[in-house]
């Protein structure tokens, strides 16, 4: 550290100086004279530093309590409502599943949206407690509750419905886990929050997400880190991981989540629940914290994640309503298409089990060949597809355009802030001076090409001239695909998603065996997970042979990420091209549709 460096300097100087003095010289005097002073301007810097940080541990500490005071004034009003005696403890979890029908229930009046409510704060608080899903109680939900009215009006009447941290409800933080963003209550709720409510939905919690967002491993400095349902010792995947985590353990029927990555796959597949990534702009974006917007690369978007597909597309639905295009005028007023979704006629499929660029880990190989069977027995038409140029994808367009400013965006981000230790690998890396990147490029190239190639590709594009030439490099590819997929004529895509839940610690290593998931945010294709089987013992024993590309040091450590994973869920991936996003639902739906017919028989 530079304040070190100069710490030596000046008591290298001051014993000069002390020297020079004993021979008198005045010169030496002043030498000395300055050498206090720069003592006394690095420890000022020092303590300036401690403080900072003490500082911000007790503002940490101050947020912390806050929430365990918004999580007992939740707990209070269950222990309200059952003193009052109107509330049975015992909820039928079947009857709740679908959201559809739980609607048409409250609509009807055959239970009340109250008792709906209470019901999963009570689940939510128990989730939250055996997995840190929540980091905030909406308390507002209870006056939303009461002012619910006309129940002919809202397709989403009386719905509890749970939001990631970073999507801005007013009079909270939307932290994303950054210490800047601590105690700036936001004054607006985003268009999709409105959204929600003019539908007639109570948004009641808030959900936990990675420091930055940037990752897919759900821990921040202030809140802590989500875990696995399935097994707390796995990862519930980021950046949605606290409503994955909710969602699994019953605690939310419906969440709203982003993806700028996988931010909402991962987590969904890796908790064993439907999660959908729509085309980037057809959910309204306005009013969401993210703090990267420049990047324009790879697009992000906002969408549904719950236990089944039929809620996603009910979400969509809802979602996509007059209220919406008149808040944001930058969203195509184009309704969901209900005849698309309900369509039963076969499709023409395309399905690979690899990219080429990351080795699929056998359990999840055998989800996408076990479920292209299924469709295939369906009377679907399978066609073997290959992803052009993955390797091109990946390291010239997609980590070149994420870190195009070679992750001084990011950096900016988290200045002054305590590092989660999960985003360790990340910024050692991305704050690598340029020559180091081109250096490691250089030296690990012999051994390790796709790592090297990561090395030089977040070297950061350089100039506009650059940028601007990345731009057509990332259309021109996009072009690239949808001829490869008009080639094959296929109408949807069947593919792996990552997985299963990797072990805790090690998505931050791994950021590149998001592959499978940041290609369909380049492409801005509709993408959605569904799961479809678990890890079998069969699978772990395969694992143990996994080499991957070239069994480099990425590969061992994926190896050693998905050990262990017996039982849990596995999800696929279901694609479909720009704005198709109802056949994109259509497909997961059918997906779904033979795995529980399977299920049965
Ligand atoms: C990040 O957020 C702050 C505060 O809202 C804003 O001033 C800043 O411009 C944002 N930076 C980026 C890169 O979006
Ligand atoms: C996976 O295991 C869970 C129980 O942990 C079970 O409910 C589910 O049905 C299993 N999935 C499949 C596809 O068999
Ligand atoms: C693993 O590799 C060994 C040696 O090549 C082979 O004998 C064994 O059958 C493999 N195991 C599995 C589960 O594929």
């Amino acid at each position: 550290m530079w304040q070190f460096r100069l710490l030596e300097l000046v008591i290298s100087n001051l014993k000069r100086g002390g020297e020079d003095r004993s021979s008198g010289n005045a010169v030496g005097q002043i030498q000395k004279f300055i050498s206090i002073i720069a003592i006394s301007i690095v420890l000022s810097l020092k303590l300036m530093r401690w403080l900072e940080i003490r500082n911000y541990r007790q503002m940490i500490l101050r947020v912390r309590s806050r929430r365990e005071q918004s999580l007992k004034d939740m707990r209070n009003v269950m222990d309200g409502i059952k003193t009052m005696g109107t509330y049975q403890t015992k909820i039928d979890h079947e009857q709740l599943l679908s959201l559809r029908d739980l609607c048409k229930s409250i609509k009807v009046g055959d239970v009340s949206a109250s008792y709906i409510l209470h019901a999963y704060m009570e689940k939510a608080l128990e989730a939250t407690k055996k997995f840190n899903c929540i980091t905030e109680f909406l308390p507002e939900c209870q006056t939303q509750l009461l002012e619910l009215e006309d129940k002919t009006k809202g397709l989403l009447y009386g719905i509890p419905v749970s939001i990631k941290e970073n999507i801005n409800c007013k009079g909270h933080d939307s932290t994303c886990g950054l210490k800047k963003f601590i105690n700036k209550p936001v004054s607006e709720d985003c268009v999709i929050v409105q959204v929600l409510k003019k539908q007639g939905a109570i948004p009641f919690v808030k959900t936990n997400v990675p420091q930055t967002l940037f990752s897919y491993e759900c821990s921040n400095p202030i809140y802590g880190q989500t875990v696995n349902p399935f097994n707390t010792k796995r990862t519930s995947g980021g950046s949605s991981g606290g409503e994955a985590a909710l969602i699994a353990a019953g605690g939310s029927i419906l969440g709203i989540g982003t993806d700028v990555g996988g931010s909402i796959r991962f987590p969904a597949a890796f908790c064993g629940i439907c999660g959908f990534k729509p085309t980037a702009s057809r959910l309204s974006k306005k009013g969401l914290t993210v703090n990267a917007s420049g990047q324009r690369t790879v697009e992000s978007s906002v969408g549904p994640l719950a236990r089944d597909v039929d809620s996603l597309a009910y979400c969509m639905k809802a979602l996509l309503c007059e209220e919406m295009f008149e808040l944001d005028p930058t969203v195509p007023p184009i309704p969901f298409d209900d005849m698309v979704y309900a369509d039963t006629k076969p499709l023409k499929i395309g399905y690979f089990e690899s990219d080429g660029y990351w080795i699929p880990s056998p359990s999840m190989k055998r989800a996408v060949l076990e479920t292209k069977q299924l469709l295939k027995d369906a009377g679907h038409t399978l066609i073997s597809f290959t992803p052009p140029k993955m390797f091109y994808a990946m390291n010239e367009v997609i980590f070149q355009g994420l870190l195009a400013d070679s992750g001084a965006t990011f950096l900016e981000n988290l200045k002054g802030d305590i590092i989660d230790p999960h985003l360790r690998t990340q910024v050692s890396t991305y704050s690598m001076p340029g020559i180091m990147k081109k250096l490691l490029y250089f030296f690990l190239k012999p051994f390790s090409p796709r790592v090297a190639a990561g090395f030089r590709a977040i070297g950061g594009i350089g100039s506009v001239k650059e940028l601007w030439k990345h731009h057509i490099a990332a259309v021109t590819y996009r072009e690239e695909y949808v001829n490869a997929w008009k080639h094959q004529n296929i109408e949807v895509l069947l593919c792996p998603s990552l997985g299963p839940a990797l072990n805790i610690g090690y998505a931050g290593k791994l950021s590149a065996a998001s592959s499978y998931m940041v290609i369909f945010n380049l492409l801005n294709f509709p993408a959605g997970v569904v799961p479809v089987t678990n890890v079998t013992e069969e699978d772990e024993k395969e694992l143990m042979n996994y080499t991957g590309y070239l069994n480099d040091i990425w590969d061992k450590t994926f190896k050693k990420a998905m050990a262990g994973g017996v039982d849990l869920p596995l999800a696929v991936q279901c694609v479909a091209l720009p704005w198709q996003d109802e056949l994109c639902l259509r497909f997961m739906k059918e997906v779904e549709r033979l795995v529980n017919l399977k299920k049965i028989t």
